[in-house]
């Protein structure tokens, strides 16, 4: 798939309640950025860490959310759908309407515990359900500390699955000097992981 291909390509970006929510934001608006078309899926956990974590109140329904979104990112919200937690007719829900991507950030425990066993319970566990089953690219953003036994067991048994564990542990080695540039530490490896243009990346040895 060539680089003008890929930003047509939409990606489901999920939301969930774990930690971590500036993650997300600065993903969706690297995204945007870059053109690329977000199926935007939020668990009602991201809504309740999304206002205690970066004070942004979003409304219930899907299309209010994704102009809200838009408004408080600053970005076109032409390129983002938002879907409600239980949706079975978007397209995330079906292997057939053909999207190749899905990123989970941040990821709690509890989604990927969902997840790992296959419980489709929620649009976002039955999207990661599709994507698996359709040999499709899935990232999860696993946070929590310390990881229990549990919690071990659920990433190895998805990572062997093929799914793409980049957790949320920003590196210290290019001495960030703002929280910013911890954030970007993160969601780079979520770029260069779907094969984005992603200029701003600092590489290793440069
Ligand atoms: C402020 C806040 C922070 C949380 N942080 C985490 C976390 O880092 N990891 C985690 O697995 N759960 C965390 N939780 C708990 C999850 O939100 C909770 O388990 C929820 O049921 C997850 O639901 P979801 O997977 O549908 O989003 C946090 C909850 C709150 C309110």
């Amino acid at each position: 798939m060539n680089r003008n291909t890929q930003t047509e390509q939409p990606v489901i970006v999920a939301v969930t309640g774990a930690s971590g929510a500036p993650y997300a934001l600065r993903l969706i608006q690297r995204l945007a950025a870059a053109g690329v078309p977000q199926h935007l899926l939020l668990s009602d956990a991201a809504r309740v860490v999304l206002k205690q974590e970066v004070e942004l109140d979003l409304p219930d329904e899907p299309k209010a959310t994704a102009l809200a979104l838009a408004d408080a990112l600053g970005i076109d919200a032409s390129g983002i759908r938002c879907y409600a937690t239980k949706d079975w007719f978007s397209p995330s829900a079906s292997g057939s309407a053909g999207i190749r991507r899905m990123i989970i950030i941040p990821c709690s425990m509890g989604t990927l515990a969902r997840i790992a066993c296959g419980a489709s319970d929620n649009l976002i566990e039955r999207a990661a359900d599709v994507m698996i089953k359709e040999r499709r690219q899935l990232i999860l953003v696993p946070r929590e500390t310390p990881l229990s036994a549990i919690h071990l067991e659920n990433m190895l048994k998805l990572a062997r699955l093929g799914v793409d564990m980049i957790p949320a542990m920003p590196g210290f080695y290019h001495r960030p000097e703002s929280l910013d540039e911890i954030i970007d530490f993160v969601v780079d490896r979520v770029l260069n992981h779907i094969d984005m243009p992603n200029t701003e990346a600092k590489k290793w040895g440069s």
